[in-house]
């Protein structure tokens, strides 16, 4: 059995401000978090109905020193007892990503720690490790405001995308959405209220790319179908009464669950194909993986093709440091781990070197 480790994470890819400290033991699933402090930017960023990178990047600066000192307060440790530390080194807005970088090779330096750069999409993706110790390999659907993919998850740094958005991530469309009918931001959970009292069946919605085979994914046209019938509706009416926008959401929100749901079945079986594992875990991770009516079709989806299926905690599906600081605990166990790498911000950084580029490169930084 290994030795235990202790690393302080650092995350500040988008528009959360994290440290964590996370205990465990490299090449084993399952850890201790000993502290993790958020401090979120939704109130900088309302006004303008999405992230605004330089706003977030001077709030991470800001605040980065504030969230070690209290993630290691609440963990009860000082920096010198920490092992290791982990950062976020992309993909994601670069002056968000420059700034914990420059905190972390400080904090590295000035403690005489080790360092690693993380990927943020590993961190999501090795999650279900962190909270269940899940073993290698599963599958897993990333689906938050600027990122969805479903990635087969074989190890550490190993990562197969088996599709995601050539557009839009769903979050985004979901953002989108509540701007184009006046609701607040975040969007997702606003949209999601709105359409408990709507009729899903009522607008319909197209469901992109369904018709064409594999696991890729577009949501823009999609919020252009809402932005007609939106516009159409004011004209007849001089105004957007409140059940059409209820009516407007839950359709939406229906098309948007049912792209996941059908593209999920397939990655189901794209996963199988090549895994042939004998106990296949569907995981999900990222913001659009709180809403409801998703996670019941994910669900169904999976069972349906024999998978388990895991969402782990909100907190931890949602952007965090405690995934950073696993993912660098999980790279200690690579044979070529190297912990005097230079570590450099990486706006753009597949998790999957292999596969080809994905269109697009939303507000939120870009998709890999
Ligand atoms: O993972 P996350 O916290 O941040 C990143 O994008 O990295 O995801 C935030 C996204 C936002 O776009 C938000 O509108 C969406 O997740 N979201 C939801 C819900 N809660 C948050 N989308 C649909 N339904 C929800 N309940
Ligand atoms: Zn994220």
């Amino acid at each position: 059995m290994g030795q235990s480790v202790t690393i302080l994470g650092i995350e500040s890819s988008c528009d959360d401000t994290a440290a964590a400290v996370v205990r465990g033991i490299p090449g084993q699933g399952g850890g201790e978090i000993l502290s993790s402090i958020v401090a979120g930017q939704v109130d900088l960023h309302a006004a303008f109905g999405g992230v605004v990178p330089e706003i977030a990047a001077r709030a991470h600066a800001e605040r980065v020193d504030i969230c070690v000192e209290q993630a290691l307060a609440e963990a009860g440790l000082a920096l010198a007892d920490v092992d290791a530390i982990a950062v976020t080194a992309g993909p994601g807005l670069i002056g968000g990503v420059m700034s914990g970088v420059m905190a972390a090779k400080g904090l590295a330096a000035g403690a005489g720690k080790p360092l690693t750069g993380i990927n943020h999409l590993a961190g999501h993706a090795l999650t279900p490790r962190l909270t269940d110790g899940l073993e290698f390999p599963y599958l897993m659907l990333l689906v938050s405001g600027g990122h969805c993919q479903f990635i087969a998850v074989a190890g550490p740094d190993s990562f197969h995308r088996l599709g995601g958005t050539i557009d839009d991530a769903p979050g985004e469309a979901f953002d989108k959405t509540a701007k184009l009918l006046a609701l607040g931001y975040p969007g997702g959970p606003e949209v999601e209220r709105e359409a408990l009292r709507g009729d899903p069946t009522r607008f319909k919605f197209p469901r992109p790319l369904l018709d064409r085979p594999g696991c890729d994914m577009s949501f823009s046209g999609l919020k252009t179908a809402l932005r007609r019938e939106r516009d159409r509706i004011v004209v007849e009416k001089s105004g957007l009464p409140r059940q059409d926008r209820a009516d407007l959401c839950a359709g939406f929100q229906a098309a948007v669950a049912d792209v996941l749901a059908e593209k999920s079945r397939r990655a189901c079986l794209a996963f199988q194909e090549a895994y042939d594992s004998p106990a296949p875990v569907l995981a999900v991770a990222g913001g659009v993986s709180a809403n409801a009516l998703i996670r019941a079709q994910l669900d169904t989806v999976a069972q349906a093709a024999g998978f388990a299926f895991l969402a782990p905690p909100l907190a931890l599906c949602t952007d965090n440091a405690a995934m950073i600081a696993w993912a660098g605990l999980e790279q200690m166990a690579l044979p070529d781990f190297d912990p005097h790498a230079d570590i450099t911000a990486r706006p753009r950084w597949p998790l999957d070197k292999a596969a080809k580029p994905m269109l697009g490169s939303g507000k939120k930084g870009a998709k890999a």
